[in-house]
C-alpha cells in the first residue's frame, strides 16, 4: 500500500503561478489566499481523504518548494498551527538526532507533549547529495501493527496498551524556548473511540533511564524490542525528491529516516538533505 498523490503537470503549474504571485504577500494574506483558493482546496481535500484512509500521504509535484510562507499556509489548512516552520539540514556538530547523519529510529513527533500534534508535514527542500541510497523515510501505520498482534501476539498487544513507559525531556522539542523538565509515563498504544493511537520516542525513554541513573527493566526492554521488530516488518519506505512532502497522521503512524550523507565543497561548506517540518493540531 503506497499512499502517493502526484499533482498533475497542469495543476502543479497553476499552483506554481499562484506561488509567484504570493511572493509579495505577508503571512495573513497568504493564509487567506490559500484557504480560499480552489486549486489548493482540491489538493487539501484529496490529502485529507488519503490521511483518513491510510494515515499518511506522499505528495509529489506540488508546485512550490523552499517557500516558508506557502508551506505555513498549507499546514494551517489542516488544523491549529504549531507556530513554527522548522528548518533542518544535516550537520557535523548536531546536538540532537534530527540533524545527525545517523538513522533516526521509528518515532512519533513531540511524543513527550501532553497534546501530540495530529498531523506532521515534512517537505524535502534539497535531496541527499549521495542520491538513491541515502535519506529514505519510513512509515508504519499503527493499524497494521494492531492487526498483526491481534492475530500473532495478543500478549504483546496487551502489554503495549497497559504498561506505562517513562519518557523524559527538557522542553518539548529542540526548537522550543522552554527547557523545563517533562516526565510522562504512558503506554505506547492507546485504544480510544475505536482507534489505536501511538506515542513513542525511544530517545526520550533512554534519556529517562540515563538521567535517573536507572537501568531499563528487562521486561520493558523486551516489549520495546518486540514492538520495533513488528513495526520494521510493516515499514513502508519512500524516497522523497526535492519538493516532495510527506504528510503523516502523527497519532496513527510511526516514522523514521534512514542514514543521510554529507557533501563537503571547496569553501568548507556542507551540503545535505534539507527539510521543512511543521505540525497541525486538532482544533
Ligand atoms: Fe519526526
Amino acid at each position: 500500500m503506497m499512499a502517493v498523490l502526484s499533482i498533475s503537470k497542469t495543476l502543479s503549474g497553476l499552483i506554481a503561478e499562484k506561488s509567484e504571485r504570493m511572493a509579495v504577500f505577508m503571512q495573513p494574506e497568504a493564509d487567506d489566499f490559500v484557504r480560499g483558493d480552489p486549486h489548493f482546496t482540491l489538493i487539501f481535500n484529496a490529502v485529507s481523504k488519503l490521511l483518513e484512509d491510510d494515515c499518511h500521504v506522499v505528495l509529489k509535484n506540488i508546485g512550490f518548494n523552499r517557500n516558508r510562507t506557502i508551506f505555513e499556509s498549507f499546514v494551517k489548512l489542516f488544523g491549529r498551527y504549531y507556530g513554527n516552520v522548522e528548518y533542518t539540514g544535516i550537520k557535523l556538530d548536531c546536538a540532537y538526532s534530527g540533524c545527525h547523519y545517523r538513522p533516526i529510529e521509528l518515532h512519533t513527533d513531540d511524543a513527550i507533549d501532553s497534546v501530540q500534534p495530529k498531523y506532521g508535514f515534512i517537505q524535502v527542500l534539497r535531496e541527499d547529495p549521495c542520491g538513491q541510497a541515502f535519506g529514505w523515510n519510513g512509515v508504519v501505520p499503527i493499524s497494521k501493527i494492531v492487526w498483526d498482534l491481534q492475530a500473532n501476539d495478543p500478549a504483546l498487544l496487551e502489554a503495549l496498551l497497559n504498561h506505562p513507559v517513562p519518557m523524559l525531556s527538557y522542553g518539548v522539542s529542540a526548537y522550543g524556548e522552554s527547557r523545563q523538565e517533562i516526565l510522562i509515563k504512558a503506554p505506547i498504544l492507546v485504544h480510544q473511540a475505536d482507534e489505536y493511537w501511538v506515542r513513542f520516542d525511544l530517545t526520550r525513554i533512554r534519556f529517562h533511564y540515563y538521567k535517573k541513573q536507572l537501568s531499563i527493566p528487562q521486561e520493558e526492554r523486551l516489549m520495546i524490542e518486540q514492538f520495533l521488530d513488528v513495526c520494521r516488518h510493516h515499514r513502508q519506505r519512500y524516497r522523497l525528491s526535492a519538493g516532495d512532502m510527506l504528510i503523516l497522521d502523527n497519532q496513527r503512524t510511526l516514522h523514521d529516516r534512514e542514514e543521510a550523507s554529507i557533501e563537503l565543497d571547496e569553501t568548507g561548506q556542507l551540503n545535505s538533505r534539507e527539510i521543512f517540518v511543521s505540525f497541525a493540531y486538532e482544533d
